[in-house]
């Protein structure tokens, strides 16, 4: 009996996955480890060239389970950084990994917020991540360029955002994956 009530969870978690990849047109996938690693050296990079008073402020547009997030803020323990996540289960699963995290490392500089990235207010930001796909890029595009303030950071893997020209694109890993960094003008 038990049995049945743990399966039809898995299958309302399953749905709900599901359900969200299919609104958004974005499943959630966590950034392969070599392209973690290069965004947030280049985050890194970027953070060592800041001048600024208010902390260097980092946002993870579609931050799924929270992996990336967690990570740049470890990397970065004086930046701000914001996961935001529309699909319930990666969020709470989100919420749950800063819990765990939290008892071996602070992870006060990370916040996780449940929004829909599209309205979100993007300028007090300084750099953005984005791993999303074909499907919404050209949007994407559009948003970062009319949203974002002038010199902020873009750093996407894999996807190439139309109208926007690299400043770099670096190939990581084994399986060649694309970094591919732009500047705000
Ligand atoms: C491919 S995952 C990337 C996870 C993380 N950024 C990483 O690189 O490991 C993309 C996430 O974007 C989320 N997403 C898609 N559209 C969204 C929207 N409009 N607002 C907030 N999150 C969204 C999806 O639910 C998905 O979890």
């Amino acid at each position: 009996m038990v049995l049945w009530y743990v399966i039809g969870f898995i299958l309302v978690l399953i749905a709900s996955c599901e359900f969200y990849a299919l609104k958004t047109g974005v499943p959630t996938v966590t950034s392969n480890p070599s392209a973690r690693r290069k965004m947030i050296e280049l985050l890194k990079e970027e953070a060592a060239l800041r001048t600024r008073e208010r902390p260097f402020t980092i946002l993870d547009l579609g931050s799924g389970t929270g992996k990336l997030a967690l990570e740049i803020g470890r990397a970065l323990p004086s930046a701000r950084v914001v996961g935001l996540e529309i699909s319930l289960v990666p969020y709470l699963l989100s919420l749950l990994r800063q819990r765990i995290w939290g008892l071996f490392w602070a992870t006060a500089n990370v916040a996780y917020k449940r929004e829909d990235f599209w309205p979100y207010d993007l300028s007090g930001v300084d750099a953005v991540v984005i791993f999303i796909n074909g499907n919404i890029r050209e949007r994407m595009a559009a948003k970062l360029k009319a949203a974002l303030p002038s010199g902020a950071l873009v750093i996407s893997n894999e996807t190439h955002l139309p109208d926007w020209t690299p400043l770099a694109t670096h190939t990581v890993g084994l399986l060649k994956l694309k970094v591919v960094v732009y500047r705000q003008a």
